[in-house]
């Protein structure tokens, strides 16, 4: 627990910083590039680490994960006693090739990134990637079992706000989550032109649920369930009780455990234990960087770390 009185649940497990995509909001899980990896047994080290200390969630996150070509040990590395599920957030170009071997090797179910339905639209925000792929590789993870599935649409002004209905059919009609998610400003220019606020959008799913779940231990996001399917809604900015319900570590490719996605000068170095096989200095670390967590947004109006 923190020094906010929040548990920590969850691992998010950045393996990667290379993406085949280039979207042109993409916030990087908030960290620069760097180039050192973390190796499937290293990974594995940490995540018994985070078990021991209670984590029960793991979520392979990039870049594209699947890029790496020992994504499977990596999967098989984080299936740890006490872990109740592995998961993976994954642009989808690469799933029809990997998707069986994956839920083989223990991961329980994928996010894929979905912004649009319309291909040219869809080429425009990832300026590289083919929507047909990331339909075929939903398709396979379907398949493969790695259900529920959840697709991630991030909502862009201008954009994509006109397609908010198609994708919960869409979703609903595959039996798919679908997450909203609002744009989180980690590059200026293309969030003021680009962001919205969520608010008009979720009292229209307010107005139409059956039921309405608040989702305590994840953000407190909430989740409505419609006629023809189910959309949880994530609105991070300026959101206290978003901050105030946040119950993951992230690590980064080089080893870092991040406290914050919001923030890059608390990181806390737990690779290097686990490389000279230090055993108590790893689990120091990992309880330094939990004793660093802090909401981030803490009052809506005055923020410390104003971007
Ligand atoms: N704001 C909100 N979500 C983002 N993602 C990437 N960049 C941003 C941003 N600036 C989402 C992607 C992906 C998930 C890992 O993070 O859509 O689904
Ligand atoms: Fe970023 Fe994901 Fe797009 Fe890759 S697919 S550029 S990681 S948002």
């Amino acid at each position: 627990m923190d020094r906010y009185g929040r548990t920590i649940n969850g691992l998010r497990i950045s393996v990667t910083e290379s993406c085949n995509f280039n979207c042109f909001y993409c916030h990087r899980e908030g960290h620069p590039r760097s180039s050192q990896e973390m190796s499937p047994d290293e990974i594995g080290s940490i995540v018994k680490i985070a078990s021991d200390f209670g984590v029960e969630k793991i979520k392979i996150t990039g870049g594209e994960p699947l890029l790496r070509n020992d994504i499977v040990d990596i999967v098989a590395a984080s299936v740890k006693p006490g872990i109740r599920e592995v998961s993976m957030t994954t642009n989808g170009t690469l799933l029809s090739e990997k998707a069986q071997e994956l839920a083989e090797a223990g991961l329980d179910r994928v996010n894929v990134s979905l912004d649009t339905l319309d291909a040219e639209k869809f080429a425009k925000i990832t300026r590289r990637g083919a929507l047909q792929k990331v339909l075929d590789g939903i398709a396979a993870a379907q398949e493969a079992g790695l259900v529920p599935i959840k697709l991630n649409m991030v909502l862009l002004k201008g954009m994509n706000e006109d397609e908010v209905d198609r994708m919960i059919s869409f979703a609903g009609e595959h039996d798919m989550i679908l997450q909203l998610i609002e744009l989180v400003d980690l590059n200026g220019e293309d969030f003021k032109e680009h962001h919205l606020t969520l608010e008009e959008i979720e009292r229209r799913l307010a107005a139409r649920a059956i039921a309405v779940r608040t989702r305590r231990l994840m953000q407190s996001r909430r989740r409505y369930l419609l006629p023809n399917g189910e959309v949880e809604v994530v609105r991070p900015m300026h959101n206290t009780r978003f901050c105030a319900h946040c119950h993951r570590l992230r690590l980064t490719p080089d080893g870092y455990l991040k406290p914050c996605l919001m923030r890059n000068d608390n990181l806390v170095d737990i690779l290097s234990w686990v490389q000279a096989g230090d055993t108590d200095g790893a689990k120091k670390a990992f309880v330094e960087a939990v004793m660093r967590r802090e909401p981030y947004f803490k009052r809506a109006d005055k923020c410390p770390h104003a971007l």
